[in-house]
């Protein structure tokens, strides 16, 4: 998985495909091949099965509403139809990395910049950008729970904001530590809703069962001060209790949260404090909750 707030260059689809000024293009799904399909199919099988008790219920619930399955490479036209009636958003095909302003703008509009070539067999496990099983699996399935859809768009604003402030490395920690890399406590113990993690069958197992990471309860202003890893495994994950809570957190004008940053140091990714809360993989929420 990648940093999209590090990575320069993108490697399209060898398509002639030119980008129109929002620099979205077609999918094109017609030209995808049996092989390209094929890949979609054993990404899909192997993060069903590994999945199962690991991710959360919205996401897998997003999944199934979206009817994205094993057959074969998704049509964006189709999963638009679902996504539009449902939380208004919609899926814009991109060559790659977009820069910083335009993928907020799109966020900002309620439409996600999506990759639209696939990984070759030869990067099953580990690809350095994001591919459409990583954008279509791990990140519009979870554009179907209203709370997460707005959430999204509140921080393609709040991108724009921090691009003016000076402050996106600030703010991408925030996109890292949740959209791509976030856990969430329920009932049943932890659980994945983070995107990178959800496209990956060894971090979807790790993040959760290695004894190795640190866990701690979501709290905006440590995540901000903290940087991230993006060749390895993450040594620190975050976890909220609902997207709701996430929502309410991120809501307040981030301003002040800057100001302060700008005289504190920043931790290490594995870095533990004397206020963080450890969570451990079997524990479910609080009775009081
Ligand atoms: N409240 C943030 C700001 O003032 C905007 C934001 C919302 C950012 C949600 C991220 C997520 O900048
Ligand atoms: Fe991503």
């Amino acid at each position: 998985m990648l940093d999209r707030h590090a990575y320069v260059g993108a490697a399209g689809r060898t398509s002639a495909a030119v980008p129109r000024a929002d620099l979205t293009i077609d999918q094109d799904w017609s030209a995808y091949t049996t092989e390209e399909h094929g890949i979609w199919r054993t990404l899909f099988h192997r993060q069903q099965h590994v999945l199962q008790g690991r991710a959360c219920g919205e996401y897998l619930e997003g999944l199934r509403g979206l009817g994205v399955a094993a057959d074969g490479i998704p049509d964006f036209r189709r999963l638009n139809e679902i996504l539009g009636r449902t939380t208004g958003w919609s899926i814009v095909a991109v060559p790659g990395l977009v820069p910083d302003a335009v993928f907020f703008e799109h966020l900002a509009a309620r439409r996600f910049p999506s990759t639209c070539f696939i990984r070759s067999q030869a990067q099953l496990d580990y690809l350095q950008e994001p591919d459409i099983f990583h954008d279509i699996y791990g990140h519009v399935p979870l554009l179907m729970n209203p709370v997460f859809a707005d959430y999204m768009q509140a921080y393609g604003e709040g991108g724009l904001k921090a691009l003016r402030l000076g402050a996106l490395h600030h703010l991408a920690r925030l996109y890292w530590y949740t959209v791509e890399f976030g856990l969430i406590r329920t009932d049943q113990g932890l659980r994945i809703y983070g995107s990178g993690i959800l496209s990956s069958k060894g971090e979807s197992i790790f993040c959760l069962e290695d004894p190795a990471p640190n866990r701690f309860a979501f709290d905006l202003h440590r995540v901000m001060r903290t940087r991230y890893r993006i060749d390895d495994f993450q040594e620190t994950y975050f976890v909220i209790d609902s997207f709701q809570e996430l929502f309410d957190a991120t809501q307040p004008d981030f301003t002040p949260y800057y100001e302060r940053l700008k005289h504190e140091s920043d931790l290490d990714p594995g870095e533990l404090v004397a206020t963080d809360i450890v969570l451990h993989h079997g524990e479910g929420r609080p009775t009081a909750h």
